[in-house]
C-alpha cells in the first residue's frame, strides 16, 4: 500500500512510511545516547516480534508498548522514529511499516467525539494496518491520548476526555489480543500526566536523559561535521584548540539546544550570518553561555 499523499491518509494518522527507509537511518544514528539505552530499546523492539507471537499472554502479559520519557529535546521523537527503521533492518524485512499517530487531531474533535475518534484509530485504522503486516505505531506525545484520569477534575474537563483514555485502553487490551506484530513507540515529556494504566501496560518504560558532558561534546562535533559537508571551514572548527572548553559550555543543555545555540552562533551578526564559514569558536561558545543563561532563567535559577 503506498500512501504518499496526505489526503489518502485515515483520520488519525499524520504519515505511514515504508520501511527500511534512509532518512529515518539517519535520524537513529543521529542521537546520541549511551549505547546500552539504545541496544536495550532495540532488544525490546526485536523481542516484540519474536516472542510476543510465540508465548502466551497468561505467560507473558506483553501489550507491545514501549514508552520513552525525559525532558524536551532530548531525542525520544527521533529515537522512536530510527528505532521502528532499526527493528526492520534487523529482520532484513521490507514489509514493516511506520504509522505516525495524530493525536492531536483526534482529541480537538468537537465535545463528544473524542472517543468515537480514538476507538475508530484504533480498531479499524491500526488493526487494518497490522492485518498487512508488521506495524510499528509512533504515539507521540502520548500524554495527550492517554491523559491521567486520576489528576483530571470532573469540572475543568469534559467526561469526553476520559473517555478517550480508557478507549486508549481498552483498545491497547484488544490490539495485543489479536495483533501480535504491532509494536507502539509512545513518548513523553510529561510523564506524570501520562495515565497509570497506560503505563503499566508498556512493556517497557524507557528514560532518556540530558546528554551528558561526553555526548554534549559529541553532539556539537556532529553538528559541526554535518555542517562542513556545506561549509567546510565549520569542519576545521572540531579541530581548534578551543574545541573543547567550547564544548564544555554546552553541558547542561539537551540535544535540540545545542543544535540550535549552533544555529544562534550562525547568527551572531549579520556578517556572520552572510557568510557562515566564518563563525568562530568564540562565537559558538558565546552562544552556549546564553542558551545556558536563558535556561537558567526560565528555571529560576
Ligand atoms: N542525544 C542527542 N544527540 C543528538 N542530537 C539530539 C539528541 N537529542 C536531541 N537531539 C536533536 O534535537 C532535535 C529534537 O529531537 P527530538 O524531536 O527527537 O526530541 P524529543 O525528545 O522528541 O523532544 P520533545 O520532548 O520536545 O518532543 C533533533 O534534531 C535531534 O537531532
Ligand atoms: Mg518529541
Amino acid at each position: 500500500m503506498n500512501m504518499q499523499f496526505a489526503r489518502e491518509l485515515p483520520k488519525g494518522i499524520q504519515k505511514i512510511t515504508d520501511l527500511p527507509n534512509g532518512d529515518l537511518a539517519a535520524l537513529w544514528g543521529s542521537i546520541i545516547l549511551d549505547d546500552l539505552l539504545k541496544k536495550q530499546l532495540l532488544s525490546q523492539a526485536v523481542l516484540n516480534f519474536t516472542v510476543r507471537p510465540n508465548v502466551p499472554r497468561s505467560v507473558l502479559p506483553l501489550h507491545g508498548v514501549l514508552l520513552l520519557v525525559g525532558p524536551p529535546g532530548t531525542g525520544k521523537t527521533s529515537l522512536a522514529k530510527g528505532l521502528a527503521n532499526r527493528v526492520a533492518e534487523v529482520f532484513k524485512s521490507s514489509n514493516f511499516r511506520l504509522v505516525e499517530v495524530e493525536a492531536h487531531g483526534l482529541t480537538s474533535s468537537s465535545m463528544g467525539k473524542t472517543q468515537r475518534a480514538v476507538a475508530d484509530l484504533f480498531a479499524q485504522t491500526v488493526a487494518e494496518l497490522a492485518s498487512g503486516g508488521p506495524t510499528i505505531v509512533l504515539l507521540d506525545e502520548v500524554e495527550t491520548l492517554a491523559v491521567d484520569r486520576s489528576k483530571l477534575s470532573m469540572d475543568a474537563n469534559p467526561v469526553d476526555v476520559h473517555r478517550a483514555t480508557d478507549a486508549v485502553l481498552v483498545q491497547l487490551d484488544l490490539l495485543a489480543e489479536a495483533h501480535p506484530n504491532l509494536l507502539f513507540v509512545a513518548t513523553s515529556n510529561f510523564p506524570e500526566a501520562v495515565d497509570s494504566a497506560f503505563i503499566s501496560r508498556s512493556d517497557l518504560v524507557i528514560e532518556i536523559p540530558l546528554p551528558n558532558a561526553t555526548a554534549c561534546r559529541k553532539i556539537l562535533e556532529d553538528c559541526l561535521t554535518g555542517l562542513s559537508a556545506i561549509y567546510p571551514k565549520i569542519g576545521q572548527l572540531t579541530k581548534h584548540p578551543k574545541f573543547e572548553a567550547c564544548a564544555s559550555e554546552f553541558v547542561d543543555l539537551d540535544g535540540r539546544t545545542i543544535r540550535k545555540t549552533v544555529a544562534n552562533a550562525l547568527a551572531a551578526d549579520p556578517t556572520v550570518a552572510m557568510a557562515p564559514e566564518t563563525v568562530t569558536i568564540e562565537q559558538i561558545a558565546a552562544a552556549a553561555r546564553a542558551a545556558r543563561k536563558s535556561r537558567a532563567k526560565k528555571e529560576g535559577k
